[in-house]
């Protein structure tokens, strides 16, 4: 086997908390994290040709692209000889979105480079590496509903949450996610969830309850020129959305229904409005 398509789910952050900043400038997180079915397709090639080259739609395909890191450090770290790769990204998840798309990416790269040259290879060992790239990638390598702790490298797999349909609906602008961790005063956070609530809910199957908890402490730091963010939550509620948050640094803001029509019906009026509005449901 020479070649192999895997699918680079999307994240939403259920809840988002801030514990403390660190020695290390990184902040100490508890997020529950869960994937979604809005999806990139990433394709890795292994090539007779020369480097690793990445091709992935409107977003360079050079060094700074996650995917082509993840690869590097996959060889670094495993000592399986590096080769030449392609590595071809269909992109659906939009860039700088709070949905870890980049990060997802970088995921599926390492499980395909995994699958094609070292099968043995433990998943626990394929998660350090992919410490290594990012904050997030360990997460999309795992999937699923999960506890991410410390930087988020920090995993603990959680009972699959109950299958909810999430719209999801980003503006058309860019929030910095070191700007945003530059607001917090960790002391003077307010607006923080119950996370230890949203365990126990999910434990038990508890839609209900999971909907209820449902909450992102980086709203409270949001600059006031990113105040489209709680329009789009007001319209959601509106719209009859059960839950809405924003989702990692934003700005997407997704919406929660039980309801597949409710769920269809707001998407229809969101999209009229927001060209990168997605009908997923969580996977
Ligand atoms: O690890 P990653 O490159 O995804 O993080 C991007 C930036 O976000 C970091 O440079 C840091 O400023 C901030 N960050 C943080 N605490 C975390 C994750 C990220 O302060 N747990």
């Amino acid at each position: 086997m020479t070649s192999i398509t895997l699918p680079a789910y999307a994240k939403l952050n259920l809840t988002l908390d801030i514990l403390r900043r660190r020695e290390d400038g990184y902040h100490d997180l508890q997020m529950v994290m869960q994937t979604v079915s809005l999806h990139d397709d990433v394709t890795v090639t292994i090539t007779g040709g020369d480097g690793i080259f990445c091709r992935c739609g409107e977003i360079p395909g050079d060094e700074s692209n996650l995917a082509v890191k993840a690869a590097r450090a996959f060889f670094a770290a495993t000592g399986v000889a590096p080769c030449a790769l392609d590595i071809d990204i269909v992109k659906r998840i939009p860039a700088q979105a709070g949905m870890a798309g980049g990060s997802s990416d970088a995921a599926a790269t390492l499980r395909a480079l995994r699958r094609l040259l070292k099968p043995e290879l433990p998943g626990d060992e394929l998660e350090r590496i992919a410490a290594t790239v990012g904050s997030d990638v360990p997460y999309c390598v795992r999937g699923g509903t999960a506890l991410a702790e410390g930087r988020g490298e920090r995993l603990t797999t959680l009972r699959d949450a109950p299958r909810l349909h999430a719209v999801l609906c980003k503006p058309d602008f860019a929030i910095s996610t070191p700007m945003l961790f530059s607001r917090v005063k960790v002391s003077e956070l307010w607006g923080r969830p119950d996370t230890t609530g949203m365990l126990d809910a999910i434990h038990h199957g508890d839609a209900e309850g999971v909907l209820d908890r449902v909450k992102n402490v980086f709203e409270t730091v949001l600059p006031k020129e990113y105040a489209e963010v709680f329009d789009i939550k007001e319209r959601f509620l509106r719209l009859g959305a059960e839950a809405t948050a924003m989702t990692g640094s934003g700005p997407t803001v997704f919406g929660l229904y039980r309801d597949e029509a409710a769920a269809e019906a707001a998407y229809a009026v969101l999209q009229a409005d927001y060209a990168q509005t997605f009908l997923t449901q969580f996977v």
